[in-house]
């Protein structure tokens, strides 16, 4: 049977970063509210004119170069991102062009928090089809361009960075055996960022408040931690799995406790979750393909090991995915 596997993994982080102390000059804030409430220390900032196309290709090259495949050996681009260059072209096709990958047909998807996961099947299901084709997904964000900087709620929460996977098939039993994906539309407005203002004077809003984020923090929470307990518990069903099987669980990287409520709801246990949000905080599309870069760095995933990812977002959209690595 074919499957899709991770051929390999890349990640950039810019290198200006955000502390708490810093936020505490620029915020009513202070380092202990939000290590507290958020498990968050530090984040990276993209610099003037450090655009979410250029994190997403230095992730990519690497994880290109981890693989041995060059540019032009890709079929396909898909970038996961909510801070997109620019709404059109797709951030993609500047990744096709910095990267010279001239035979990749190349689209941007949008699910928040959840599109490297999203991304992650819709790569599995082209492999189905197509056993040889190298695919490279990245989840990249400039997410500092979209924060109002004077929203203590929203702004202590956000980091930008690009993390990249190159994915192809293959039959010795390795890839993804499963995945739950879910979307709630009529939630949208618990977490949402508008689109710039329209300049159609007929289709101009009296409630634009501006693109930035704007969220509803308590209703997130309590819908993330619910919702991700029943994506996964319902996938290890679905599959036959028990949560015993997962040698790594690697989680959308958002908010400590809400990592802490789910590792309780699942009874896993605390080694087995890969947790590196005090250090970059919640980098929406790109936060668990960074974190799966720095787990393969680190060593914690093994050839054969099941690894079990969750996400959830903006959308709402969540889901689960399962993969022996
Ligand atoms: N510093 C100090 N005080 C703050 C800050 C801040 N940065 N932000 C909010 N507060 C205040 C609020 O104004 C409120 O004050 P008030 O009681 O005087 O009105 C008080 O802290 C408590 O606010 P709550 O919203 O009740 O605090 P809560 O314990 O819920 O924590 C938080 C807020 C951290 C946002 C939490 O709700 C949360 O993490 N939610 C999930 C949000 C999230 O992760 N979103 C990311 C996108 S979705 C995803 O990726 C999963």
């Amino acid at each position: 049977m074919i499957r899709a596997v991770i051929l390999g993994t890349g990640s950039c982080l810019p290198a200006r970063t955000l502390t708490n102390l810093e936020l505490e000059q620029m915020v009513e804030t202070s380092d202990e509210w939000i290590t507290t409430r958020t498990g968050i220390r530090n984040r990276h900032i993209a610099a003037a004119g450090e655009q979410t196309y250029q994190l997403a290709a230095k992730a990519a090259r690497r994880a290109l170069a981890v693989t041995g495949i060059d540019p032009e050996e890709l079929d396909l681009i898909i970038v996961a991102t909510i801070s997109p260059h620019m709404i059109m072209p797709s951030t993609a096709c500047f990744v096709q062009a910095e990267l010279g990958a001239v035979n990749a047909f190349a689209y941007d998807i949008n699910a928040a928090c959840a599109g490297f996961t999203y991304g992650l099947d819709l790569a599995s299901n082209y492999i189905q089809n197509r056993a040889d084709m190298k695919i490279l997904l990245i989840g990249a964000e400039t997410l500092s361009a979209r924060v109002n900087w004077q929203d203590r709620n929203t702004c202590v929460l956000f980091g930008d960075g690009a993390g990249a996977v190159i994915v192809s098939g293959s039959s010795d039993g390795r890839g993804i055996f499963g995945s739950n994906l879910k979307a709630d539309g009529k939630l949208w407005n618990l977490l949402f960022m508008d689109s710039p203002e329209s300049l159609n004077p007929d289709l101009q809003r009296q409630d634009w408040q501006g693109a930035h984020i704007q969220m509803n923090g308590s209703d997130i929470f309590k819908h993330a931690v619910r919702l991700m307990e029943d994506a996964v518990k319902t996938l290890l069903r679905k599959t036959k799995t028990a949560i015993e099987d997962i040698s790594l669980m690697i989680p959308h990287q958002a908010n400590i406790r809400i990592l802490n409520n789910l590792k309780e709801r699942l009874g896993i246990s605390e080694e087995k979750i890969f947790i590196n949000l005090s250090q970059y905080g919640n980098t929406s599309a790109a936060s668990i393909p960074i974190a799966l870069d720095e787990a393969h760095r680190q060593g914690r995933l093994v050839r054969g090991d099941i690894v079990l990812l969750c996400t959830f977002g903006g959308g709402l959209t969540w889901g689960s995915l399962l993969m022996r690595w």
